[in-house]
């Protein structure tokens, strides 16, 4: 794909609607026993797994317009596996649905989702009473679930991630007693958030989460921002390119995704938030960005849960930074659907950068002129749209192999980055 002419990034532009909250919205609306109605819903790869799975669980799920309805109805066990595609999201938060299933059913995914860790969810889920076997010492997909007879638990979670932490959440609504889970880092809050809008009863202080088991959620409409991880692309697009200025709309600003904000601030970036607004108990508002010279810094592991999907495009800008710009304790970047910490700086090298691996990070030394070549998206979608932000910037051709990847999360990237490059 060639990237036409342009001198700057300029525009208004509304991203695609927040994936998380989307495959959130579906199943929470699948247990209510009343209609859900979902305004603006994700329609990308992930979501449509999610969307195919709950369809083999029986539950009526209709499109109208731009809105989804889910109708009422108990789910049921299905006849076929429940295939996750490339979605880690899905399969997770699937789980937790199923342990509180009294029927069997058995999960599976691509080859990327085969190597994702799910260990993670099946012990708190065994000890809820799910009975789970995995391939891999239970540690891999594919995973059997016979759900039902859970009794609520007190977990603290090893590592901060917000598919564990809903899994968990979602199964303790099927549970006997409270669950209270504890985080030491606070990860991504929208199945709180959902859960309280659609009345269930669930407390939240500061990190720790407390649900009464058979919480009845009522019938309601959810309104689904645009998608903080993927306006980041032009955010940064716009940081980098010598005069641009976009304006990007009705984006999420729920303070647990919007790190990647506040690290472009302490780069130097010029970024302004208007009209924050409340919307289904998520912030939203309007961000404005400008071309700025930036500087290396140090972000810090109790950052990355805020920043986790961002990693790789702020590797990106520190490229294009003064100085060392050093991202610490990021390990679990190794487990997603690439290895992120490797695929990136295979790619941003190959593209002239100085970039380094660690066990746990990424080291960058800025600003180096990146050349164009060929380079790999290692079929992850935000290596991928990573990749083309840094082919606006390098000189000389940059090839990109397996583009198609992006549709996991973004479908109609490229015409909306062919929108905004100006001449
Ligand atoms: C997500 C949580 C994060 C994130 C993923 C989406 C979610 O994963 O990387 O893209 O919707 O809960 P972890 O919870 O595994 O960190």
């Amino acid at each position: 794909m060639k990237i036409p002419n342009f001198e700057r990034i300029e525009g208004r532009l509304k991203p695609p609607p927040d994936k998380s909250i989307t495959h959130r919205a579906l199943i929470i609306g699948s247990i209510s026993e009343k209609t859900i109605r979902i305004r603006n819903p994700l329609l990308s790869g992930d979501t449509i797994s999610t969307i195919t799975c709950l369809l083999k669980l029986g539950k009526v799920i209709e499109k109208k317009g731009k809105e989804i309805e889910i109708k009422p109805g108990r789910i049921k066990e299905p006849e076929e596996i429940l295939y996750c595609g490339n979605s880690g999201t899905t399969a997770r938060l699937l789980s937790g649905l199923l342990s509180g299933q009294d029927f069997f059913s058995v999960l599976d995914g691509d080859a990327s989702l085969r190597k994702r860790p799910m260990g993670r969810i099946v012990e708190p889920l065994r000890e809820m009473g799910a009975i789970i076997h995995a391939r891999g010492k239970d540690s891999v997909l594919p995973m059997s679930i016979k759900g039902g007879n859970l009794r609520g638990i007190t977990y603290e979670l090893k590592i901060p991630s917000a598919q564990v932490k809903s899994a968990i959440i979602i199964s303790a609504i099927f549970a006997d007693g409270k669950t209270v889970i504890k985080e030491n880092l606070k990860s991504r809050d929208h199945t709180e958030r959902m859960l309280k809008w659609l009345g269930a009863d669930i407390t939240v202080e500061d990190k720790v989460i407390k649900i009464k088991g058979g919480a009845k959620i009522s019938d309601g409409e959810i309104t689904v921002p645009g998608d903080i991880s993927s306006a980041s692309f032009f955010i940064c697009g716009a940081t980098l390119v010598k005069g641009s200025k976009i304006v990007i709309e009705n984006v999420g600003l729920n303070p647990t995704r919007t790190g990647i904000l506040e690290i472009l601030k302490r780069m130097g970036a010029s970024i302004r938030i208007l009209d924050l607004r409340k919307q289904c108990n998520e912030e939203i508002g309007d961000i404005e960005v400008k071309y700025s010279q930036l500087k290396g810094i140090e972000i810090e592991e109790h950052e990355i849960p805020s920043i986790i999907d961002e990693i790789p495009i702020i590797s990106l800008l520190a490229t294009q930074a003064d100085g060392i710009t050093n991202i610490k304790g990021a390990k679990e970047l190794r487990y997603k659907e690439s290895d992120r910490i490797h695929a990136i700086c295979d790619s941003l090298s190959k593209l002239g950068s100085k970039i380094e691996e660690t066990e746990d990070g990424i080291v960058v030394e800025g600003p180096s002129l990146l050349r164009g070549a060929k380079v790999n998206s290692y079929g992850d979608h935000r290596i991928a749209m990573t990749l083309l932000i840094a082919s606006l910037i390098a000189k000389g051709e940059t090839i990109i192999d397996d583009l198609d990847c992006i549709e996991i999360s973004y479908p109609n990237f490229i015409n909306d980055l062919f929108s905004l490059c100006k001449s």
